[in-house]
């Protein structure tokens, strides 16, 4: 492959300021109407690696940063590369800004890895994909979601549920609380999500069972599942739910973080295997992703899969789950990385041809 000026663009979020004391004085909240949110990642981030993997591959790597000011989206523009590692996540604080910089880019004609503006919305926003996943007969919990008083849509529901905000990542707002039984935990819940989060409830029915991860590589009717990787969740304390949570996530002192672990797994008979790689792989060209992405799954005790969500863009840090599992597929960390240089190449490649 020729030799790409690669461009890994990322977001200032995570080298903001220390977040300030919560109390007693409230949090600021960032421009849309949110509180920042809290630091999601390792100190070893995955930009490095891959900036190391494409020197690796022979390409010229170099960072860019959008810091949330214009003049960061004017520069953008006249970056000169042949390729942006699309790694950004939110602007200016806002995550739901993703889209707009995917599209940002494709107004400039600059080739970009990663899901696309279509991708990012529909993902993002769990309802709306939870309602395409149901449209596809992609089996996902059935829910309700509820905005201050306004129900926007709601299955006849049962108790245990899960509240979460409608449209975060990384496990925010989600923790011991977000599992309810009763009418009254729940309203208490709902109302925890609109203060903090300014947003939507999505409650869903809790699906006891395993924690499932499918990574999919590619693009379109190529795309490909990955080896199974399951988050163990099962050494969590006696009477705490069983979920990833954001201490299960990102708090390394926490025992939630201490108790979990990633594995791959082996302990599925194929039929089982192929099941959830089938339903992720569904998942993800449902909500249009495309080069990488990764489908978070339940899978219960009777054997039924769930889909929980889908990610475009996963975290490409070699410790994570999508790595693992392209680890296990054959792959080293750099073949991956190349991988999806080539695959965001090739639609550029295709686009040119078709419009030749
Ligand atoms: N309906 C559900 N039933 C059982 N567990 C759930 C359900 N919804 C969420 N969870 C648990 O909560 C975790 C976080 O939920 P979810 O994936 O929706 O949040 P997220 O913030 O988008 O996560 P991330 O972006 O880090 O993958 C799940 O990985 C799972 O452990
Ligand atoms: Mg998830």
């Amino acid at each position: 492959m020729a030799i790409l000026k690669v461009t890994i663009l990322h977001d200032v979020w995570e080298e903001g300021p220390p977040e300030p004391e919560p109390e007693p004085v409230k949090a600021p909240r960032a421009k849309n109407g949110k509180r920042p949110k809290k630091k999601k990642k390792d100190p070893l981030h995955d930009r490095e690696e891959i900036f190391a993997a494409l020197t690796k591959l022979g390409h010229e790597p170099s960072y860019y940063i959008l810091d949330g000011k214009n003049q960061s989206l004017l520069a953008l523009a006249r970056c000169g590369a042949d390729l942006i590692f699309n790694l950004t996540e939110s602007y200016a604080g806002n995550d739901s800004m993703d889209k707009n910089i995917a599209a940002y880019l494709e107004l400039l004609h600059i080739p970009y890895t990663g899901g696309g503006p279509q991708a990012l919305y529909l993902a993002q926003d769990k309802s709306l994909a939870k309602k395409i996943f149901d449209f596809h007969k992609i089996k996902t919990p059935d829910f309700a979601t509820s905005y201050k008083g306004r129900t926007d849509h709601s299955h006849d529901i049962e108790f245990p549920l899960i509240v979460k905000p409608v449209s975060e990542d990384g496990s925010i707002g989600i923790d011991n609380g977000s599992v309810v039984d009763s009418v009254k935990e729940l309203m208490e819940r709902i109302h925890y999500i609109h203060e903090e989060f300014d947003s939507p409830a999505l409650i869903e029915e809790y699906i006891e069972g395993r924690e499932m991860y499918v990574g999919v590589l590619g693009s379109y009717e190529k795309a490909q599942a990955l080896p199974l990787v399951e988050l163990d969740l099962s050494r969590l304390p006696e009477g705490t739910p069983k979920i990833a949570s954001y201490d299960v996530k990102f708090e390394k002192d926490t025992q939630a973080h201490k108790l979990t672990k990633s594995y791959l797994v082996d302990d599925l008979d194929e039929k089982t295997t192929a099941r959830l790689q089938e339903v992720g792989l569904a998942a993800y060209q449902a909500v249009k992703l495309r080069d990488y992405g990764r489908i978070d799954m339940r899978l219960t005790p009777k054997g039924e899969v769930y889909v929980i969500e889908a990610n475009p863009n996963p975290w490409l840090s070699s410790k994570q789950e999508f790595a693992m599992a392209a680890k296990a597929s054959g792959r080293s960390y750099t073949d991956l990385i190349g991988e999806i240089v080539e695959l965001a190449m090739a639609r550029y490649a295709t686009s040119a041809e078709n419009s030749s």
